[in-house]
């Protein structure tokens, strides 16, 4: 596995490596839901690239840019054993030169559910994804379905903007208790950890109202808040039960539908999803 440190020398690197290329971009501290990413890429792809970067762009003024967790070590024996063929590590200066000031926006999906907590947040995924796509040039890239809209988003930006690669969605990988994997969990007190699973656990009880034929999003929606707030440790950012496609939050479900929650313990915000179909 080799490690590219700079633009130029990744550059150099894409130039050597067999097609068709699948890519995984990271902010690192990775964990099995990352892996699976590699694998995935593994398996259909001649080669693999994988890019560790805590990109600053995505995070508000008072988010956790300084403190996200970072572990090369640890991410870089993970790609390997993974089967990566190239690690893209770029520096915020080089991403981000003196003086860079363009931008990709994706629109009024982004300004929903996450983009309306989190305003710049959509605004810097898609300019990194992008950079980060014209540098590694991936005839794939994957996303983890724990985070919908950013796999929405990216989607939208790819057809829209007629990008010449295909953007492979995978499914959550959960710890044994159902919790979904992040690595902002390290952040998790043990009994804030313990209660976290409240999350999954609303989400098998919206799933099973759903399969019992409950269509209003309502009910569903308040299912899902009065299970959560059984935690006194837990504070309910938003429910959503959305459109599939455009976001917009519904009050029946007539086919699918997006059920989507962030939730706050302490300082660490836990988001989870399912797809109701
Ligand atoms: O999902 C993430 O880790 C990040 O948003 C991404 C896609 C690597 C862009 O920085």
């Amino acid at each position: 596995m080799q490690v590219a440190e700079s633009i130029a020398q990744m550059k150099r690197l894409r130039s050597e490596l067999a097609e068709p290329l699948g890519f995984v971009p990271t902010m690192g501290y990775l964990h099995e839901g990352h892996i699976a990413l590699v694998r995935r890429a593994h398996e259909e792809n001649a080669s693999v690239a994988a890019s560790i970067f805590v990109n600053p762009t995505q995070f508000g003024p008072a988010e956790d840019f300084e403190d996200y967790p970072r572990d090369t070590k640890s991410d870089l024996a993970m790609l390997e054993e993974a089967g990566t063929d190239v690690v893209f590590m770029p520096t915020v200066a080089d991403m981000y030169p003196q003086g860079f000031s363009s931008w990709v926006e994706v629109g009024k999906l982004t300004e929903r559910l996450e983009g309306a907590s989190r305003p710049t947040h959509f605004r810097g995924v898609t300019t990194v994804c992008t950079k980060l796509f014209n540098i590694v040039k991936p005839t794939r890239a994957y996303f983890g379905q724990k985070d919908a809209q950013q796999a929405l988003v990216i989607k939208k930006m790819v057809a829209d903007l007629n990008m010449n690669l295909e953007i492979v969605v995978c499914p959550t990988v959960r710890e044994p208790d159902g919790l979904a994997m992040s690595s902002r969990h390290v952040y998790l007190r043990p009994e804030q950890r313990q209660a976290a699973v409240s999350l999954y656990e609303a989400i098998k009880f919206a799933e099973e109202l759903w399969s019992q034929g409950e269509r209003n999003a309502e009910h569903l929606r308040q299912v899902v808040t009065d299970h959560i707030r059984q935690q006194p440790l837990a504070e309910i950012e938003y429910v959503s039960i959305a459109d599939i496609r455009t976001l917009e939050e519904l009050e029946t479900i007539t086919d699918s539908a997006l059920l989507s929650l962030v939730v706050r313990f302490g300082k660490t915000r836990l988001l989870d999803n399912t797809i109701l179909q």
